[in-house]
């Protein structure tokens, strides 16, 4: 597999932060920046984590802060689920350096304009309100992208509503607009990544490897909730699943369908609704809908790669 130029648009968070780790360590992305919005965490505490996770890999690549709130209200921030900071209190240094002035959106019109028709894949692991953003203002900007890879929704129960997954929720309006906008959207959503349960024994494998890098995963991993309730043996790893999505297309498997969002703010906003059987009436199908990942591949990668 040639090199595909690779962006990833997020907001750390634990597992964007795993993300990151993952689409550096990986050669089959050309991993060009990453783009900020507001969502576990603020946008400029997301900027700061990024950059501290950056420095943790020796690497350096243009960090550009984004959307600081949803299109229609501010965000219900979830810093609670991933710590106050966003990192689960992971001890980091501070950023070596702030983010590039220049608005994510910005960034992003300015790179895809210039590039070649579909060449940029982007892998977005919060809400949506960059990318929204950037069909609504610069709608030429779409025929730069390649495949959107998008870690959010539901086919069945959500997370933090029965109906919806925290990204599509945190900006349901921004998710129609996305989903609306004919991409080549790959949906992850959440009963694929809670397959990607970090147990016991895979953070044991990370920890073995003995890199730093991994070390800083396996502790992600370790203090990230484990969703007792459910009696899973790990907490769910979702955003590092939609780079794998774009890294091996052969580990995860689902349908081609129609996909809505719920963006009326009643019980059911946020809302993936998932068209799972085909129909010849109906909306069109609009998004590949994964399902299934092979975990323990993805694991065995995921501790060869970060
Ligand atoms: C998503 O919500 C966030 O808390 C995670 O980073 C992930 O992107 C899972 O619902
Ligand atoms: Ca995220």
């Amino acid at each position: 597999m040639t090199s595909r130029r690779f962006i990833l648009d997020c907001d750390p968070g634990q597992d964007d932060a795993i993300a990151i780790l993952l689409a550096l360590g990986s050669h089959e992305l050309a991993f060009e920046a990453i783009t900020i919005v507001a969502g576990n965490v603020g946008a400029d505490q997301g900027a700061a984590n990024a950059r501290r996770i950056l420095d943790l890999a020796g690497a350096d690549r243009p960090i550009y802060r984004g959307a600081p709130r949803a299109l229609l209200k501010p965000y219900d921030l979830g810093e609670r689920f991933h710590g106050g900071d966003g990192l689960m209190g992971l001890d980091l240094p501070p950023p070596s350096r702030p983010p590039e002035a220049e608005h994510a959106v910005s960034f992003l019109a300015r790179t895809l304009l210039a590039a070649e028709p579909g060449s940029i894949d982007l892998a977005c692991v919060g809400p949506l309100t960059n990318l929204a953003l950037l069909l609504i203002q610069y709608p030429d900007a779409a025929r730069g992208l390649g495949r959107v890879a998008i870690m959010g929704g539901a086919i069945g129960l959500g997370n933090v509503s029965p109906a919806a997954e925290f990204n599509i929720h945190s900006d349901a309006a921004a998710a129609a607009v996305v989903f609306s906008a004919g991409l080549d959207v790959i949906l992850v959503p959440l009963d694929l990544t809670h397959q990607a349960l970090g147990t016991d024994a895979r953070i044991a494998a990370l920890k073995a490897t003995g890199r730093p890098t991994a070390l800083a995963v396996a502790e992600l991993l370790a203090r990230y909730p484990r969703l007792e309730k459910f009696n899973y043996q790990g907490g769910p790893l979702h955003d590092p699943c939609a780079v794998a999505a774009l890294i091996w297309p052969e580990m995860v498997s689902g349908r081609h369908v129609a996909v809505e969002i719920d963006a009326s703010g009643g019980p059911s906003h946020g809302r993936t609704l998932v068209h799972w059987w085909p129909k010849s009436t109906g909306p069109r199908p609009n998004a590949l809908v994964l399902s299934e990942i092979d975990a323990d591949q993805f694991y065995h990668h995921l501790s060869n790669r970060v």
